[in-house]
């Protein structure tokens, strides 16, 4: 009888999902730029790769450099049902522009209707666990819903949002989904960074950027910021707590 010795190429690790730390150090520190990172992301995970999009300024700025990488990358949205009509707009706009064929997630009609029978139409407003409730139904049930299908996912965040996402990297393995791969191309860029790549290539923007508003999550959950506040006082205004999360990026039990 014959001893077959299979010898598991490192690549195949790649398909799998399954990297090893030294690998994601190593990638972190050969790959510099945004665009870099992107390239290989989408060279080894596509099509079990998505972009995550809320079409703010982060957002649209990786999808300009996707799409100058691969017109066929893919970008997904989970529409809450209560965005601003600026986002439908920039939305639109950003479709058209690249051709895109956009997929969007929407929360399960079941579970939204129970919840508002049960807590109004405005339970945000009333507690942190009606906040956490909502996010979970209408953000991060949906997103869960698309990552089961992928291996990576590539997000807009930036180490200065929050203290949660200051020790984040422009690759990490997600522990928080399954430990799939997340892919953060812009994690180490400013604000202003963000705003000079979309000037400089003509992208078409979320227009409550102009109406200070530089972070943007739901119509009823954010305002417009004061001189002087940091970037994302507007987003669940009424809280005090400090992380100000939805449970994408942290989790907040509301899976
Ligand atoms: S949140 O967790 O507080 O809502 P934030 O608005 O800062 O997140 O956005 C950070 C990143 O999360 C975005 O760049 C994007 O990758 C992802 N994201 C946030 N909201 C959505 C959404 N509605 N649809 C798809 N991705 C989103
Ligand atoms: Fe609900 Fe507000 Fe969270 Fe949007 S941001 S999902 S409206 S609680």
């Amino acid at each position: 009888m014959n001893l077959v010795i299979i010898i598991w190429p490192e690549e195949m690790q790649f398909f799998m999902g399954k990297f090893t730390a030294e690998q994601i150090n190593q990638l972190n520190n050969d790959l510099k730029t945004p665009q870099e990172v992107l390239k290989w992301a989408i060279d080894n995970l596509h099509p079990k790769l998505g972009m995550a999009s809320s079409f703010g300024a982060e957002d649209v700025a990786i999808i300009d450099m996707m799409m100058k990488i691969n017109p066929k990358a893919r970008i997904f949205t989970l529409d809450t049902g209560r965005l601003n009509q600026e986002t439908y707009d920039v939305m639109d706009e950003i479709r058209n522009k690249y051709n895109i064929n956009l997929e969007v997630m929407f929360p399960d009609q079941n579970e939204v209707e129970q919840m508002v029978r049960v807590n109004g139409m405005n339970l945000f407003y009333q507690s942190m666990g009606n906040r956490k409730l909502c996010c979970g139904i209408r953000k991060v049930h949906p997103l869960n819903k698309m990552l089961v299908t992928l291996d990576g996912w590539i997000t807009g965040l930036r180490n200065d949002q929050t203290q949660n996402r200051a020790g984040s990297k422009k690759i990490e393995v997600d522990e928080q989904h399954n430990g799939m791969i997340k892919i953060n191309p812009i994690i180490d860029w400013s604000w202003d960074q963000t705003l000079d790549y979309i000037k400089s290539n003509n992208i078409p923007y979320n227009k409550l950027h102009d109406k200070g508003y530089p972070s943007i999550g739901c119509e009823p959950c954010t305002r417009a910021i004061k001189p002087g506040e940091p970037l994302r006082a507007g987003r669940w205004w009424w809280e005090t707590d400090l992380e100000k999360e939805c449970g994408l990026h942290a989790d907040h039990g509301n899976k």
